[in-house]
């Protein structure tokens, strides 16, 4: 068993401040809207793990067949020593980029989940005796201060995440992924790409209602941790296509005039009877777009695999 170490940069009253604020904000706003990251506690992040073996849902696969395939081209490129991914979850499909990088001194996944990374980092650590796993509980959109760790370092950042970030929050982000490197570092960058809005609309409405579960599950974590009484079923999933943003959207819509207390917060919210209110977007990338923003943030865009029908790409950007 190889050393492994949890760490966390964000205390828990920084996450319940974070929390309060972000809710705070989005249900006093026009239109009401709370930001994804609340989506992952414990049951939320395993609500994603089975989005993930859906039929409809098809980037992790897509994801999974590049990296497959791919995985070694990028150990070549970019002789990491050092493996930085946000967002990491499961880290499942990470392990087949960990097979590949064969001169790893240490992987540091970063994620707001804390069950994913125990259960991810304990069982890697177990798993690959010589590879330093240091995990950190962190938000990737707040300044994040790694351990000194070898170089040449590799951030990867899978599944699409990115899109998850509105466009605003995308370019600070790449910027702070940027400061996190020196010149001849690289990132791996997972992009869902722009295809039929059939397509797209049912990856995020499956039939089984998974994603109508992960979506509801915000009100439960504001239930439990704020004091609320908002009843999942009194609304209802929504996930439509925005053509001009290019982007997924998931809502919430109320099924009747009702209203909600959040008694941390002394807050009691009105919603209108089929009133929607924006829990996460998931935009969606073609190449020159992706290769722009990166050189924006001072990375060059040096590889562009994707799967076999192009439903999803993995770039490799070399800081400058
Ligand atoms: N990379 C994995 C998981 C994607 S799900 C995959 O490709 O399958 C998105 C992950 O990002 C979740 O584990 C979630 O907890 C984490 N996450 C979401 N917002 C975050 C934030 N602001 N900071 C850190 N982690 C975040
Ligand atoms: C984590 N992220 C890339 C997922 C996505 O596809 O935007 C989250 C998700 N939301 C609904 N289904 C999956």
């Amino acid at each position: 068993m190889s050393p492994f170490r949890l760490t966390r940069t964000l205390p828990e009253d920084a996450t319940d401040a974070a929390l309060r604020a972000d809710v705070q904000r989005g249900l006093t706003g026009r239109p009401k809207s709370l930001p994804p990251k609340w989506f992952y506690d414990a049951h939320g992040s395993d609500l994603f793990e089975k989005i993930t073996e859906l039929p409809e849902y098809y980037p992790t696969r897509a994801e999974r067949e590049i990296l497959l395939a791919r995985s070694g081209d990028i150990a070549a490129a970019t002789r990491a020593r050092t493996l930085v991914e946000l967002g990491s979850g499961s880290s499942e499909k990470t392990r087949h980029l960990l097979d590949a990088l064969t001169d790893l001194h240490t992987y540091v996944p970063v994620d707001v989940s804390e069950s994913a990374l125990a259960q991810a980092g304990q069982a890697l650590a177990a798993e690959r005796p010589g590879l330093d796993v240091h995990a950190l509980i962190a938000d990737f959109t707040a300044e994040l201060t790694l351990p000194d760790t070898p170089g040449p370092r590799l951030v990867a950042f899978l599944g699409g995440t990115i899109g998850n970030l509105l466009p605003a929050e995308r370019a600070a982000f790449l910027a702070s992924v940027r400061a996190l490197l020196t010149p001849g570092d690289a990132l791996l960058l997972g992009t869902d790409l722009v295809k039929d809005e059939e397509v797209l609309v049912r990856a995020y409405d499956d039939g089984a209602g998974v994603t109508a579960a992960f979506n509801k599950n915000v009100l439960t974590v504001i239930n439990r941790e704020l004091g609320g009484d908002f009843e999942p079923a009194a609304f209802d999933h929504v996930a439509l296509w925005d053509a001009g943003h290019e982007w997924i959207e998931m809502r919430l819509r109320s099924r009747t005039a009702q209203t909600v207390k959040v008694p941390a917060l002394d807050l009691a919210v009105d919603f209108a009877a089929g009133e929607e209110m924006r829990t996460e977007v998931s935009a969606k990338f073609r190449q020159e777009g992706v290769r722009a923003e990166l050189s924006t943030a001072g990375l060059d865009l040096t590889h562009w695999w994707t799967d076999a029908p192009g439903r999803f790409a993995l770039s490799l950007s070399v800081a400058r």
